[in-house]
């Protein structure tokens, strides 16, 4: 039997970490063909994961960074389209939410080619983000649907979607599984951070464009978070650049640039909760067993509010300062989101698939 040929779109950073778990075990199994779109390009939010995590260089670079939705998803399509026409692969996959996956499902469906969807079936419930209209058309035009947990297949379900439909886990525990002791005990957090706030931290990431695009919704995080004691490390997304220089940073909030991804797993590793509006992040506090305050109104990943580990937030410095001050007890802790063989169930189902092909 050949291997069954798959293009790979990335672009953005949760997509590295989730690509790298899935090379790390699939690239014997299949032809891969990565297209790396070009949405992050700094070297701290691109370069970085592939040289920690060993990633093959991308096959194709499209370097098709900035600009508004539509023109970047419709630039990322022009150059997919003609990349696809070329390698004629048996599938097309794409991870989770970005603009990058929109523009690899869309041009492979219209191509015929079987979109596999690795993170099917989230939903936020909130069509103002712009990930939510990306799953949504993504999960619709998909022939494989890989689902984190039972929550994104009853979802599919309600929407119609029954065929090819797996719950295999979540892929971001795979590699959190692969490089969590690894991080702990080859980054030397002293290096990192200051010596004085070593153990008693909280750690801030923020970068939705509701929370980030509004200096209002951002400076009153900030407010919230000066009248917590304990100190905050915030490393920025570049995305909060331009908008930094209007707020005031309170002076227990501390700035980094964006961490490595094992920089980031050591930083969780020894902070006492998580405070954050990214969707990874979530998972990934409630995998290290750290609580976590998400700033949003609504999750994607639901199962983690379950006994008050991960509690929703409006930016009010009051809510803020009580979800901080929320007490979890940790004996309710209980393993989420698989058991960290994802890659190994997905690549199983796509062998079987291609076996079914003419
Ligand atoms: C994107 C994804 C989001 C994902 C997030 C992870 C979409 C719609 N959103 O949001 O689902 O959770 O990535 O980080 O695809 N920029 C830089 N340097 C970089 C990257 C971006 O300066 O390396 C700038 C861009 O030019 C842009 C801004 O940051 O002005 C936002 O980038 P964008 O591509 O819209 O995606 P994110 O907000 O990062």
């Amino acid at each position: 039997m050949n291997k069954p040929r798959i293009v790979i779109v990335i672009g953005a950073r949760p997509q590295f970490i989730k690509h790298a778990a899935f090379e790390l075990k699939a690239k014997d199994i299949f032809d891969l063909i990565t297209i790396h779109t070009g949405q992050h390009y700094d070297s701290n939010m691109s370069d970085v994961f592939f040289t920690q995590m060993n990633i093959a260089k991308p096959n194709y670079m499209l370097e098709i960074g900035g600009g508004t939705h539509g023109n970047q998803t419709g630039r990322m399509m022009i150059a997919i389209e003609e990349i696809i026409q070329k390698e004629i692969p048996d599938f097309v996959l794409v991870y989770g939410d970005t603009n990058s996956t929109l523009a690899g499902a869309l041009v492979a469906a219209k191509l015929n080619i079987p979109v596999i969807h690795v993170e099917a079936g989230l939903r936020s419930f909130n069509r103002t983000m712009p990930e939510e209209v990306n799953r949504i058309v993504t999960d619709h035009i998909s022939s494989m649907l890989f689902c984190s947990s039972d929550e994104g297949k009853y979802q599919l379900q309600l929407e119609g979607i029954t065929e090819n439909v797996f719950v295999t886990g979540d892929i971001m525990l795979d590699a959190f599984d692969s490089y969590y002791i690894f991080a702990q005990n080859n980054i030397n957090i002293q290096s990192l951070l200051p010596e004085h706030i070593i153990g008693k931290y909280h750690l801030l990431t923020i970068h939705r464009p509701a929370n980030t695009d509004n200096k209002k919704a951002l400076q009153n995080i900030l407010s919230a978070l000066s009248i917590i004691d304990d100190p905050i490390v915030w490393p920025i997304h570049p995305r909060n650049r331009r908008i930094l220089e209007s707020l005031v940073i309170p002076n227990n909030v501390y700035l980094f640039p964006p961490f490595s991804y094992f920089e980031m797993l050591a930083v969780l590793n020894g902070c006492k909760k998580v405070i954050t509006d990214s969707g990874g992040l979530q998972k990934e506090a409630y995998w290290a067993k750290r609580p976590c305050i998400t700033i949003r109104p609504e999750t994607e990943w639901i199962e983690t509010l379950e006994n008050k580990w991960n509690i929703l937030t409006d930016v009010s410095a009051v809510s803020i300062k009580a979800a901080i001050e929320t007490t979890v007890q940790t004996n309710t802790w209980k393993p989420l989101y698989g058991d960290g063989n994802t890659t190994s169930y997905i690549s199983e189902a796509i062998i079987n698939e291609f076996k079914k092909m003419p």
